[in-house]
């Protein structure tokens, strides 16, 4: 299990699920590990855009309890829930705001 006082968002995963959630947000923003990460130290928060992921990772979660409390992720979907970084972002740090 992933439970540092650093993970406050994601816990109670394994550790393969929890890198699978990593590696799923880099392909939802289309960046690298190093964009929210300091260099060399995963728990740090000395990153902005670490910040920004875990208020998001809040806003994620918080709409998947509220509005899809039943779905069940599968295989290999995120275990965030029916809503993704994907659902939002689709590829890029800044989704679009219009068609
Ligand atoms: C979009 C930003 C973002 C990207 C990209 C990202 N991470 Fe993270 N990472 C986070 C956030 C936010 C947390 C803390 C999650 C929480 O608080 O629940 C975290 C936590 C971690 C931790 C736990 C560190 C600790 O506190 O012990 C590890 C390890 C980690 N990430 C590795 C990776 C790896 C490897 C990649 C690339 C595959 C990656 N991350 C990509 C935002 C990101
Ligand atoms: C409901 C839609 C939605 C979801 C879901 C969502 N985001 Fe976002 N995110 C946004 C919007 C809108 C912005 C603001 C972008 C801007 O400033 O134009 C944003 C901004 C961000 C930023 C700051 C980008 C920058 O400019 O550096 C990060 C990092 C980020 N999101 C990560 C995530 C991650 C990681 C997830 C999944 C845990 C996620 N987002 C889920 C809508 C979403």
């Amino acid at each position: 299990m992933v439970d540092t006082p650093t993970v406050q968002v994601l816990t109670g995963l394994t550790v393969p699920e929890f890198e699978a959630e990593m590696q799923l947000m880099t392909q939802a923003l289309g960046v690298s590990c190093g964009s929210c990460h300091a260099r060399g130290n995963f728990a740090s928060d000395a990153n902005p855009r670490k910040l920004a992921a875990r208020r998001m990772l809040e806003l994620t979660t918080t709409i998947n309890r509220q509005f899809f409390p039943d779905y069940k992720p599968v295989a290999d979907e995120s275990r965030l829930g029916r809503v993704t970084c994907f659902t939002c972002h689709q590829g890029d740090t800044r989704p679009k705001t219009h068609p």
